[in-house]
């Protein structure tokens, strides 16, 4: 019986999980509104709220999966990537824990979690799959071959796709993180009205930054002529630019299909949770004749079941950390 404790702490949400045989028994997710009124995530803010967050995130975690800690067989933690003053709350919280109950560590590491969550519902995927993973600090297209191994066939050479979201938004005076609510808006827009370019960018590789300055120019302009442009337009406007990013981000992912003659596709990371981009993805694969794997919202965006699930794989292979770990801020 493998019995798992997995905290996730590299961002602006504290999470724990609890794992028994391969099944998730709970997924606590404390996000931290903290952040809203800076247009960002503040890192000292964030690290702050973890430490306050995180014992009473374990309890009820372990609570609601009706596991008592002296049933752990091990605690799981998100290395990195992601910003260090918050990964070290989880990473020395684990560190205890285990120590205190005298069972092995297991280190996860962020992007590869956001993958493996495909693994935590059935139908899983067959491999290798191709995954495109897109968060608020990465966009890549992975081709899985394990569920602890995979090989990034592209990758975005400036911004993430979730930035692009984000500093839209933050352009349009949305609050952070604004991908949600610009997905929410354009539920009422029309996705003809306005145009963006799309990026030209070789192989298999994605830049927003171009998007993203061709959106500010394009907002600035039109509020020279019209100072309530936004206020008039923003459901047009959000559907418009969300159509242009997820038109990119689905090209890119039918290429890699071509190229790599991979039938079977999945998408990962928080803004895999855009009904926009999930609405097309089902098209894209029907008209492809692709097989689709979609996780449930709530294991797209930052969360420890993902950790839990990757953790699993690694506790069966006996690979375990030691006390000396530390997390590392940047991808790996
Ligand atoms: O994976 P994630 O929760 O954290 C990171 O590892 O970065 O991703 C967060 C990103 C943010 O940029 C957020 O705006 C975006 O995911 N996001 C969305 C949606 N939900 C979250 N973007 C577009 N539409 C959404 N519904
Ligand atoms: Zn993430």
């Amino acid at each position: 019986m493998c019995t798992l404790l997995a905290i996730e702490s590299s961002c602006d949400d504290t999470s724990a999980s609890v794992l028994r045989k391969g099944k998730i028994l709970s997924n606590i997710i404390s996000g931290q509104i903290v952040h809203q009124n800076y247009g960002g995530v503040v890192p000292e803010l964030a690290s702050r709220a973890h430490q306050k967050n995180i014992v009473p995130v374990v309890q009820l975690a372990l609570e609601q999966a009706g596991i008592k800690k002296e049933e752990l067989d091990a605690i799981a933690f998100t290395r990195g990537p992601g910003l260090l003053g918050s990964l070290l709350v989880g990473v020395s919280f684990s560190k205890s824990f285990a120590l205190a109950l005298n069972i092995p560590l297991i280190e996860v590491d962020h992007l590869q979690a956001h993958i493996v969550a495909h693994f935590i519902d059935a139908p899983k995927p067959n491999m290798p799959f191709l995954c495109l993973l897109v968060s608020g600090g990465h966009t890549l297209i992975a081709k899985v071959t394990s569920e602890t191994t995979y090989e990034i066939v592209g990758r975005t050479i400036d911004d993430a796709a979730g930035e692009a979201f984000d500093k839209a938004a933050k352009i349009l005076d949305l609050p952070y993180p604004g991908g949600p609510l610009i997905d929410k808006y354009a539920k009422e827009g029309n996705i003809e009205k306005f145009t963006f370019p799309l990026p030209d960018i070789p192989d298999l590789d994605f830049s927003f930054s171009g998007l993203k300055t061709s959106f500010l120019y394009f907002i600035r302009d039109n509020l020279k002529n019209d100072r309530y442009f936004i206020k008039n337009n923003l459901a047009d406007i959000c559907a418009s630019y969300q159509h242009a990013l997820v038109k990119f981000l689905l090209q890119k992912l039918q290429k890699a299909s071509n190229e790599t003659g991979i039938k079977e596709i999945g998408i990962a990371g928080g803004v895999a949770a855009n009904s926009y981009l999930r609405e097309q993805l089902k098209n894209l694969a029907k008209e492809n004749n692709l097989v689709l794997h979609i996780p449930k919202i709530e294991y797209c965006t930052d969360n420890a079941a993902m950790i839990a699930i990757a953790a699993y794989y690694k506790y069966k292979k006996r690979a375990f950390a030691s006390q000396e770990v530390t997390p590392y801020a940047k991808a790996r």
